[in-house]
């Protein structure tokens, strides 16, 4: 997987720029968010990184700085490392090029003028890819996303990797198979397991996958500790024996998540029974590794779900509703962020991931399911639901509380802390705790806050016949949400919304 440092003091612009190009392309985003401090992460990491964007004006260091660096790096180490720069400025050409002599020049380099349209972005970023040899590998054409499986096929253009790579003790035959696919899996998983039960791969380059582990052999989890402290997050399986893989997995975290062949309706009952189980650990031990492999495996169940039932409604009447909300509305906030993520391109399974952990952890520490419901807190929804001071503090922390708690969590996917202290603001600043406005609100909280939204709405306007709700019910209630929500960030993913159930603005 591609590597990409990028550059900018904006944090709201890097949060969207890197939902971006990492929901369209398989690569690893590094931020840096000044000259300075870029140029300290190059000194280390240079030889990880396959491509820099960078803004220009910015407090510590403007991106010239960080442009010299790279050119004297070459210079005085001699390496033959062409790491392709995009400078990535609302300046236009003409006022760079008196900054930076030089610049555009050299072939490698690049400049886009903010702002600019997404798929611009993303087709420069594949040309530079393709083009560097930070690491040596080049991108080729395999820069789509949804790379997984990836389809492995012999390199017809040998490359020179800077570092050399690593030699893994028992690895053995060269994997670059013509037509096979592949599917990752991330390393961690391994070290919970103690024999392989299929080959596990290394991927060394877009073309070739070197195997690591042998079937129905031990996992060595010194060598896998070696391999993660060499930098790799993901080993590969054939996707032949993926699911087989993930099977064996499930069954080892979790016996209620572990049958094979059923259909959806069961598939999704056994998600709402690990949904409470999540609750019932949580009650007497708290936020425990138990509960985020539960949860993973509920994650995996769930992703399956969404590629099979591809509308929201096939979806709600293959669940059951017993009047049990909080679990509930999770599974449906997991189903319909997954789908809306799905309809504005957003549809990296890492992002998948991070909506789906969010929706099941959230609101995990409410015990009544009225509390769970209250989406504001004002004079009106405090007297309607006859809160104590108690309740309104408890209600007032919990994004607090639980994201501080999925914070300790390590391996938790990134942002999904974020996601979970934000799921009460409004885009009218009127949401707790932060009263973040609709244009300061990081832009994967957006899709969670709004799909949240309907949920709670067609929850409380429908609730008796929610598993037979209609598109005209779900219309009503974008009619109703859209002078709120069709603003500011929320802008994109009410777009997205309104194209998912055919309503027009
Ligand atoms: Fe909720
Ligand atoms: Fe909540």
């Amino acid at each position: 997987m591609k590597t990409i440092l990028y550059v900018d003091d904006e944090r709201e612009i890097r949060e969207i720029v890197t939902l971006e190009i990492e929901g369209r392309l398989d690569v690893i985003i590094n931020e840096a968010e000044s000259g300075e401090s870029a140029i300290k992460y190059l000194k280390e990491h240079i030889s990880e990184i396959d491509l820099i964007i960078c803004d220009y004006d910015m407090p510590n260091g403007n991106g010239d700085s960080v442009y010299e660096y790279l050119t004297q790096f070459r210079n005085v180490e001699k390496e033959n490392i062409q790491i392709p720069f995009i400078l990535f400025s609302s300046r236009d050409l003409d006022e760079i090029q008196e900054s930076m002599p030089g610049f555009p020049n050299k072939k490698i380099d690049s400049h886009l003028q903010k702002p600019t349209n997404v798929k611009r972005l993303m087709s420069l970023i594949e040309e530079m890819l393709a083009k560097g040899s930070g690491t040596g590998t080049g991108i080729g054409t395999s820069t789509a996303r949804a790379k997984i499986p990836m389809k492995a096929t012999i390199s017809t253009q040998p490359t020179q990797p800077t570092q050399p790579t690593q030699p893994i003790t028992n690895a053995s035959a060269n994997a670059s198979i013509r037509d096979i696919k592949y599917c990752k899996i991330n390393i961690n998983r391994l070290l919970n397991i103690d024999n392989s039960i299929c080959d596990i791969f290394r991927k060394e380059n877009d073309d070739s996958y070197q195997i690591i582990f042998e079937t129905d052999t031990v996992l060595d989890s010194s060598l896998i500790l070696k391999l993660k402290e060499d930098g790799i997050e993901y080993l590969f399986i054939k996707e032949i024996e993926f699911s087989f893989f993930c099977d064996f997995y499930a069954r080892q975290l979790q016996s209620k998540l572990e049958s094979q062949d059923i259909n959806n309706e069961a598939r999704i009952d056994q998600e709402l029974d690990g949904t409470m189980f999540i609750a019932d650990i949580m009650v007497n031990l708290g936020l425990n590794p138990t509960v985020i492999k539960t949860a993973e495996s509920i994650l995996k169940s769930n992703l399956a779900i969404t590629k099979q039932c591809k509308d929201f409604f096939s979806f709600l009447q293959k669940m059951k509703f017993n009047k049990n909300y909080i679990y509930e509305h999770s599974l449906m906030i997991s189903y319909l962020s997954n789908l809306l993520a799905t309809e504005i391109s957003w549809s990296n399974s890492s992002i998948l991931q991070k909506l789906s952990m969010s929706a099941l952890l959230h609101d995990i520490v409410f015990e009544n399911k009225n509390h769970a419901k209250i989406m504001v807190l004002n004079k009106e929804t405090i007297a309607e639901n006859k809160l104590s001071k108690n309740d309104v503090a408890k209600i007032f922390k919990h994004p607090i509380d639980i994201s501080s708690m999925v914070k300790q969590i390590k391996n938790m996917p990134p942002d999904v802390d974020q996601i979970i202290l934000d799921h009460h603001e409004r885009p009218d600043a009127q949401g707790f705790p932060k009263q973040i406005s609709a244009e300061k609100i990081h832009p994967l909280s957006c899709l969670f806050i709004i799909s949240e939204e309907v949920v709670n709405q067609l929850y409380n306007d429908f609730e008796d016949n929610i598993q037979n709700i209609s598109i005209n019910q779900v219309q009503i209630v974008l009619e109703k949400i859209s002078p709120l929500y069709n603003i500011g960030n929320y802008q994109q993913m009410f777009a997205g919304l309104c194209k998912l159930f055919s309503y027009k603005k």
